[in-house]
C-alpha cells in the first residue's frame, strides 16, 4: 500500500464519539484534534510529491495559422509533470466531510513539439522538432471527502476533487521566433485545462487507492494467541469544525482467524460534542476506552482458562511441605506430616474493574486450594476464597496501554476443608505474602502486556498522557511517524 494511503488512513482511522442513545455500541473512541489532522496531512503532502511519478499526458495535434507563413500543424506530446511544490496546504474538517486544500502550488513540467509545414512557396516541407519547460504558478487544488461507516468499514465518498491553474510560462527551447506566440495562442488553454484534469485524476486515483486500503483494514487486531480486539467501525464518524472523530465496537474477542464482515445498520451522529476530552487541547489525539473494554478482556482471559496455576516453586519453599504449616495449621501437619504440597490457584470469577475520577479500583476472585501430594496422587485439602481488592495503575508502553495491580487489602473465607475449620487469622499473613511474591507477578506480567491501542502502522505515541474519569480511561497524545518496513501490516501493537 502506498505511503500516502496510510497516511490518510490515519486521518480517517482514528477518532471518537460519545453514546449515542440508538447507535450500535461502542467502547473506545478515537478522537484526532486539528494538530492532528495537520500532522497527517503534512506527512500525506510530502508523500503525495516525493512520490509524484512522471505520467505523460495525452498528445495535442492543432493546426496553427501563423501570419504570413500560413497553415502550420503542430504537436505537442510528452507533457510530463516532474516537480510539484505545494506552498500553503490545509486539512480543514467540517460537517460534511474533511476538505484537503493546497494553494500556492507551483509545479513544472516538460514537453516535446514538432511542426511541419508545406506551401506553394516552399516545395519541400519544413519541420522543427524540440522541447519545451512549462511552469505553473498560483495553483490551487482541493479535495472534499465524505466519510460514512457501512458494514463496520469506513467508506470515502469523493464528493469533489479540483485543481484550478491560473497561468502558465511556457519556455520553448529552440524553435523559430515566429513558432512562440502561435503556439501560445493554439496550446495555452488546452495545456492549463489538460493539467488541471490530469491533476484532478491523479487525486481521483489517490482517493480511490485510499477507498480499497480503507476496506481492507482488518476488524480485529491480534493481542495474543488467545485475544483480539474487535475492530470495527460503529456508528457514523463524528465530524465537527475541529475534529474528527470515530468509534469502533472496542471488545475483546477470541482471536481467531476468520474475520467476517459484519453488517450493522447505520446511525446518524447528532453529538456535536466530541466525545473525547483531552485537558490539553493541543494534543493530536485522544483514544477513549469503556470501562467495558478492561471487563471483556478479562472475561475473555477468565473463560480461556488462561488464570488458574499450580504452584510448586517458591522463594520460601517451606510452604511446599507440611512442615511448613504446622504452626499455621495445625491438623494438617497432624494428619499429614512432612508431606510435600502443591497450591493450587484459580480465578473463580473475571476481576472486576471500576474506573472513577483518578483511580482504578480492581477486585481479584479466586480459589485457593492447598494440595497434599503422596506419592503419585495429589489429595485437595481445603479451599480458601480470596477477595484480593487494590488499585489499578495504567501506563503507555510503545503504543500499548499496560496495566499493574497493587493490592491493599485481602478478604478470605474458607469455602470447603477436609482437615476442620481453619484460622484465617493465622493464615492471612502468610497468604498476602504469597499474593504478593507469587500470584501478583503473575497477574501483572499478563497485564503488563497491555492492550494495543488502534493506531495505523508506523505511527507512535509520543508524550501521552493518560486521564482516568468516570468508567473510561482516555489516552491523549502526540504522534509520530516513521516510514514502515512493513507496508502490509497496518495496525501495531
Ligand atoms: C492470534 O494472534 C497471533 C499474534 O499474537 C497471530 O499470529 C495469529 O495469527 C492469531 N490468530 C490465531 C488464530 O491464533
Ligand atoms: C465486533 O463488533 C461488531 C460491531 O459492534 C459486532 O457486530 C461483531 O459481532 C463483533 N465481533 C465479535 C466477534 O464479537
Ligand atoms: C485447581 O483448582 C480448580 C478449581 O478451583 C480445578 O478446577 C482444577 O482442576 C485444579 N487443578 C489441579 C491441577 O488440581
Ligand atoms: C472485605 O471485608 C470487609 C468487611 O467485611 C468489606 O468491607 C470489604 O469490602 C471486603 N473487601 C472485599 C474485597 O470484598
Amino acid at each position: 500500500m502506498s505511503p500516502i494511503i496510510i497516511y490518510l488512513l490515519l486521518i480517517f482511522h482514528l477518532l471518537t464519539p460519545p453514546h449515542p442513545i440508538t447507535a450500535d455500541q461502542s467502547f473506545i473512541s478515537v478522537l484526532i484534534t486539528q494538530n492532528g489532522l495537520d500532522f497527517v496531512k503534512n506527512l500525506f503532502v510530502t508523500k503525495a510529491i516525493s512520490t509524484i511519478t512522471p505520467t505523460p499526458f495525452n498528445q495535442i495535434d492543432r493546426v496553427v495559422r501563423i501570419p504570413v507563413i500560413g497553415k502550420v500543424h503542430v504537436v505537442v506530446s510528452d507533457i510530463t509533470l516532474y516537480r510539484l511544490n505545494v506552498g500553503l496546504s490545509q486539512v480543514i474538517p467540517n460537517v460534511l466531510g474533511v476538505y484537503i486544500a493546497g494553494s500556492d502550488v507551483s509545479c513544472d513540467l516538460s514537453m516535446k513539439w514538432h511542426y511541419y509545414y508545406g506551401s506553394p512557396f516552399f516545395p519541400i516541407p519544413i519541420s522543427d522538432s524540440g522541447t519545451a519547460a512549462i511552469k505553473v504558478n498560483g495553483m490551487e487544488m482541493g479535495i472534499t471527502l465524505g466519510l460514512d461507516i457501512r458494514d463496520g468499514s469506513m467508506k470515502l465518498s469523493n464528493i469533489e476533487s479540483n485543481c484550478h491553474i491560473d497561468d502558465i510560462s511556457i519556455d520553448l527551447d529552440g524553435g523559430a521566433s515566429w513558432l512562440y506566440q502561435g503556439f501560445l495562442d493554439a496550446f495555452k488553454d488546452e495545456i492549463v485545462s489538460t493539467v488541471e484534469k490530469s491533476i484532478t485524476k491523479t487525486l481521483n486515483n489517490e482517493i480511490s487507492k485510499l477507498e480499497n486500503a480503507l476496506q481492507s483494514l482488518p476488524k480485529q487486531i491480534s493481542v495474543d494467541n488467545v485475544a483480539a480486539l474487535n475492530v470495527t467501525f460503529v456508528n457514523n464518524p463524528f465530524l465537527s469544525d475541529r475534529s474528527l472523530g470515530f468509534e469502533i465496537n472496542g471488545l475483546f474477542i477470541e482471536n481467531k482467524t476468520d474475520t467476517h464482515s459484519y453488517i450493522n445498520s447505520v446511525n446518524v451522529r447528532d453529538g456535536l460534542q466530541p466525545p473525547v476530552h483531552c485537558s490539553d487541547p493541543s494534543k493530536m489525539i485522544g483514544i477513549a476506552l469503556d470501562e467495558a473494554v478492561f471487563k471483556s478482556a478479562f472475561a475473555l482471559y477468565y473463560n480461556a482458562m488462561f488464570m488458574h496455576w499450580i504452584v510448586d516453586k517458591l522463594p520460601e519453599q517451606s510452604l511446599l511441605n507440611t512442615a511448613g504449616w504446622r504452626f499455621i495449621i495445625p491438623q494438617l501437619y497432624k494428619k499429614y506430616p512432612n508431606d510435600d504440597m502443591n497450591l493450587n490457584l484459580s480465578l473463580s470469577d473475571p476481576p472486576d474493574v471500576q474506573i472513577s475520577q483518578q483511580k482504578i479500583d480492581a477486585i481479584v476472585y479466586a480459589d485457593f486450594i492447598l494440595n497434599v501430594v503422596e506419592g503419585v496422587d495429589t489429595i485437595p485439602v481445603a479451599c480458601i476464597s480470596l477477595e484480593i481488592s487494590g488499585m489499578g495503575s495504567v501506563q503507555i508502553t510503545g503504543n500499548n496501554l499496560v496495566g499493574n495491580f497493587k493490592m491493599d487489602d485481602l478478604n478470605m473465607s474458607l469455602k470447603w476443608s477436609k482437615i476442620g475449620t481453619l484460622h484465617m487469622f493465622l493464615i492471612q499473613p502468610v497468604m498476602w505474602t504469597l499474593i504478593e511474591t507469587v500470584f501478583l507477578p503473575y497477574i501483572n506480567a499478563r497485564i503488563g502486556i497491555g492492550l494495543p491501542l488502534p493506531l495505523i502502522d508506523g505511527f507512535m505515541l509520543r508524550n501521552a498522557e493518560i486521564i482516568t474519569s468516570y468508567s473510561r480511561i482516555t489516552v491523549c497524545s502526540d504522534v509520530t511517524y516513521q516510514e514502515s518496513f512493513d507496508g502490509a501490516k497496518i495496525y501495531t501493537s
